[in-house]
């Protein structure tokens, strides 16, 4: 098969995107800082940092440590606010020349509907990832562990918005299987998995925990077994397209990623140690689906054969 013939585009529900190379939400800042690395317009979709309705902070000092194979972060949403970044950053956006999918993360359902409404007046947003993940914020994972608050939320934002909807998913819950049909039934156009999973690091001598909020976010390699796990399960339990998300660094990840049932990745920590990662995974990508005999992304997703 040649390289050179595979179609590399991706229909995420209502969402078509050029390629299915993203960059994940917190990973990635609001890609201008990137600016210098890479050319933002070849990636297959930017999630900049979510977004909160009104400013937040985040949590006290470290935020980030370092583990075996990984990091742990409790920023804790640590963002100017939505009307900030519709007035500093989704002009910028907007004009890279990717698409654009806007995280937010409301404090309770009205918010979420309220921050989907507003997002709807602008333009600049291809999609909507409705981070109901996030275990650094008080209460920020609810929407996320029970089906019944996250098919509400969706459908509430579904009412208002006519962008695409990802929900993204927890690993921290017993079932995410279940979690992941009531965001489908909810009307979620796609779903992206996996947030962060929840983990402490410990300094033994000072008998004190390294994270000033305690308990942090796993990410990085260490999770990428977890994310695989993830993808399988909720790609086996939803029609609507699954997006990848945790450890992705090379394309043996990528690809890994794919034939579990992934239509789509997204790159995250790598990027903080290797900027251009995304980029190098998207130049292999035609071959390695030319491997398979793929000439289409879609011909590879969730073929395992098992
Ligand atoms: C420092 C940091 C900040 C993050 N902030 C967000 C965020 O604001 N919103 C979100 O949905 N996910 C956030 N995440 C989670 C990532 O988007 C991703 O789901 C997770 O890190 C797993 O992917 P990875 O192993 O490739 O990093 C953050 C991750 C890190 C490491």
């Amino acid at each position: 098969m040649n390289a050179s013939a595979v179609d590399l585009r991706v229909e995420l529900g209502r969402l078509s995107v050029p390629n299915p190379v993203m960059v994940a939400s917190g990973a990635f800042g609001y890609a201008r800082e990137l600016a210098g690395f890479i050319d933002l317009s070849r990636l297959g979709g930017i999630l900049p940092k979510t977004v909160t309705k009104l400013p937040r902070a985040g949590n006290p000092p470290w935020r980030t440590v370092e583990t075996a194979a990984g990091m742990l972060n409790s920023i804790g949403l640590d963002n100017d606010g939505l009307e900030a970044f519709i007035e500093h950053h989704l002009p910028y956006l907007a004009g890279v020349g990717s698409p654009i999918i806007v995280s937010i993360a409301g404090a309770n359902h009205d918010e979420f509907v309220e921050m989907a409404a507003r997002l709807e007046q602008t333009t600049g947003a291809s999609a909507i990832e409705l981070n109901i993940s996030c275990p650094n914020v008080s209460h920020g994972v609810d929407f996320g562990v029970d089906p019944r608050m996250c098919e509400r939320v969706v459908s509430g934002v579904r009412a208002v918005t006519s962008l695409p909807i990802i929900a993204k998913l927890t690993p921290n819950v017993a079932d995410i299987a279940a979690i992941a049909k009531a965001a489908e039934a909810g009307g979620a156009d796609s779903i992206s998995v996996i947030n962060t999973c929840l983990g402490m690091a410990v300094d033994w001598r000072r008998r004190r925990p390294l994270l000033g909020n305690v308990m942090g976010g796993l990410s990085g390699p260490a999770i990428k077994p977890i994310a695989l796990r993830a993808v399988y399960q909720v790609a086996k339990a939803v029609r609507v397209p699954v997006i990848g998300i945790g450890g992705i660094a090379t394309i043996d990840d990528t690809m890994e990623f794919l034939v579990t049932g992934a239509s789509a990745v997204q790159i995250g920590t790598a990027n903080f140690y290797d900027p251009t990662a995304s980029i190098r995974i998207l130049d292999a990508l035609p071959a390695a689906l030319a491997e398979l005999g793929a000439t289409r992304v879609a011909d590879v997703v969730g073929t395992l054969t098992k």
